[in-house]
């Protein structure tokens, strides 16, 4: 484990794994769903068998919505996390989608990926866990073909002072009782909500974004600012 890395995160999303979909789902009203088809289509994935790379993928949500749009890609998913794999193998055989996938055991700060090979990069929720977020980035460029995207989906919290009051009511004392009585794993559901708080302003995060190569870096917030896309192009 790399000192740049929290030693709890891996383990914290092993144990996890079987409720994520349910409670990801749950938690945040089914908008999850909506903020990853508006992350993908940033992408603009029209042409034929593009290659994408989707690093911290999970439960291969953000897979199976690339698909969604354009089912000539081929997904290379990659997580850290070895149960959310397993929980994506199974995921993405029941959907028989398992031929345009590569499920990779991967950490985002040491990628295997050779130079200049995907036409599109994605991390979704996944950024605010790795504490050298630049590193990261710099690996995510690295791997991207010229003119490639990157879409970066984030929690983040509301600038609207009312806004943010009512979402932190509900995501430091809400959202950790449910996560926790489903999952049996109160830490991981008292840690999501720090983490999202301490994560970068969307403008300093853009800086990032233009520290590790991207170019054109812009944000966009969906639902009053719970979440916020951010992307970019090589
Ligand atoms: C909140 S989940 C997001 C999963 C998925 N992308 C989604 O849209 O639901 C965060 C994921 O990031 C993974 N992760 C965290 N840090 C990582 C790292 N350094 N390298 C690879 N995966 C990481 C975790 O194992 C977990 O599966």
């Amino acid at each position: 484990m790399n000192k740049n890395e929290r030693p709890f995160i891996k383990s914290m999303f092993d144990t996890i794994a079987p409720w994520y979909d349910f409670l990801n789902r749950f938690l945040s009203l089914r908008q999850d769903v909506s903020w990853r088809r508006k992350a993908v289509k940033s992408l603009g994935l029209d042409e034929k068998n593009p290659k994408i790379l989707d690093m911290a993928c999970g439960t291969c949500d953000i897979g199976l919505e690339i698909l969604r749009q354009n089912n000539s890609a081929h997904i290379t998913a990659a997580d850290f996390s070895w149960e959310m794999l397993k929980f994506s193998k199974k995921k993405i055989s029941i959907k028989n989608k398992s031929k345009n996938f590569s499920l990779i055991s991967s950490n985002a700060l040491f990628s295997p990926f050779k130079n200049e090979i995907f036409d599109g990069v994605t991390i979704a929720f996944g950024i605010r866990n790795i504490v050298n977020r630049q590193k990261a980035l710099e690996n995510f460029y690295f791997s991207l073909k010229k003119g490639g995207k990157i879409a970066v989906l984030e929690l983040t919290t509301p600038e609207n002072r009312f806004l943010k009051s009512l979402y932190l009511l509900y995501f430091l004392k809400i959202l950790p009782f449910i996560g926790g009585l489903f999952s049996k794993n109160y830490h991981a559901y008292s840690y999501l909500p720090e983490s999202v708080i301490n994560f970068p302003s969307s403008r300093d995060f853009l800086k990032i974004m233009k520290n590790a190569g991207f170019k054109n870096v812009k944000y966009k917030n969906f639902t009053f600012g719970i979440c916020t896309l951010f992307t970019g192009e090589k």
